[in-house]
């Protein structure tokens, strides 16, 4: 890095500075926009495309990712059920091992022969997310290939598709990047070594972006979504090694008090087209 570019951004290790910008972080999701999801065919990835697509202008185009084909086209069935007016692409992607050529591909395929101009805002939710292997301990995890696979699927694929993205719809005025984050990127939780890592890892690599990109119009949310009835929340329940962690969702579940998608998804929308954030905050659930 160049000395000159650490005096113009944020000087590591010296206290964050203050905002520097007063511009409101509220979106206008009533526009004609390109909007991509990872991790749409189920859970929260699918419900946030559902309600956030119901939102857009005629001639929007919402891009879905994720393996599973089937569960793809039924978030694509339930888009075009409430908002017949956008395209719905769908892409079954193992995005643990998925190339910047693929990527890119993905990208070209879905404009098809439309210049990107045409958008008033490209948003992508990088909402995909593996809990690991939840067996076993910190001290245990010596497989390198392992390690490699899960970083791959949470963080570098996520890093190098947002790079495409965010290339590719340079000259669109409104940008907007979230991430899907967690409060075990702040907290450690037993029996989930790899997924408090990787959500850290993945959150700086957002906060640094934020910083680096404020001038360039990019908008970045890191939206922690609380604890949500969805398969991952199950995996955890039945197969944390942690009696603790099987004790708490069982708890939530017992007690009705584990969020829905919905539930989240509605105070995403609140907290984005308010613009009850910073670009490059950390913003939970529980905090409005
Ligand atoms: N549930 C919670 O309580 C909670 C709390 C905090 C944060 N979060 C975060 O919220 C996000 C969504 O979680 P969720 O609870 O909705 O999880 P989920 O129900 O397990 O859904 C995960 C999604 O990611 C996709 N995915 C997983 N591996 C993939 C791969 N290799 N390639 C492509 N897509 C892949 C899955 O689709 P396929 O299987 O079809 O590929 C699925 O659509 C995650 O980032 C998670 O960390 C969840």
């Amino acid at each position: 890095m160049s000395s000159e570019t650490v005096t113009s951004t944020t000087t590591p290790a010296a206290t964050p500075p203050a905002a520097t910008t007063t511009t409101t972080t509220a979106v206008n999701l009533e526009q004609v926009a390109y909007f991509l999801v990872t991790g749409a065919s189920r859970g929260i990835g699918a419900k946030m495309a559902i309600e956030t697509a119901r939102k857009f202008k005629a001639g929007s185009v919402v891009v879905l990712l994720a393996r599973s084909a089937s569960g793809l086209e039924s978030t694509r069935a339930e888009i075009l059920a409430v908002n017949p007016h956008v395209t719905v692409v769908t892409s079954s992607v193992d995005l643990a091992t998925a190339s910047k050529e693929l990527l890119n591909e993905i990208l070209d395929k879905s404009l098809g022969k439309q210049p990107t101009d045409r958008f008033g805002l490209a948003c992508v939710i990088h909402n995909v997310g593996t809990v690991g292997n939840i067996g076993r301990k910190a001290t245990d995890l010596d497989d390198r290939t392992e390690w490699e696979q899960y970083f791959g699927t949470n963080v570098f694929t996520v890093a190098v598709l947002n790079s495409c993205f965010l290339r590719k719809f340079q000259s669109v005025p409104g940008k907007l990047v979230i991430n899907i984050t967690s409060k075990a990127c702040l907290v450690p939780f037993q029996s989930m070594t790899y997924y408090c890592a990787g959500k850290a890892a993945r959150e700086m690599y957002f906060r640094v972006l934020a910083e680096e990109e404020a001038a360039a119009g990019v908008t970045v949310l890191n939206y922690s979504p609380g604890p949500v009835d969805t398969d991952m929340t199950v995996d955890l329940q039945a197969n944390s090694n942690a009696p603790e962690i099987r004790d708490y969702f069982k708890g939530l579940r017992d007690t009705t008090t584990i969020l829905t998608t919905d539930q989240t998804t509605a105070k995403f929308l609140h907290i984005l087209q308010n613009g009850l954030f910073k670009s490059g905050d950390h913003v939970d659930y529980y905090d409005h």
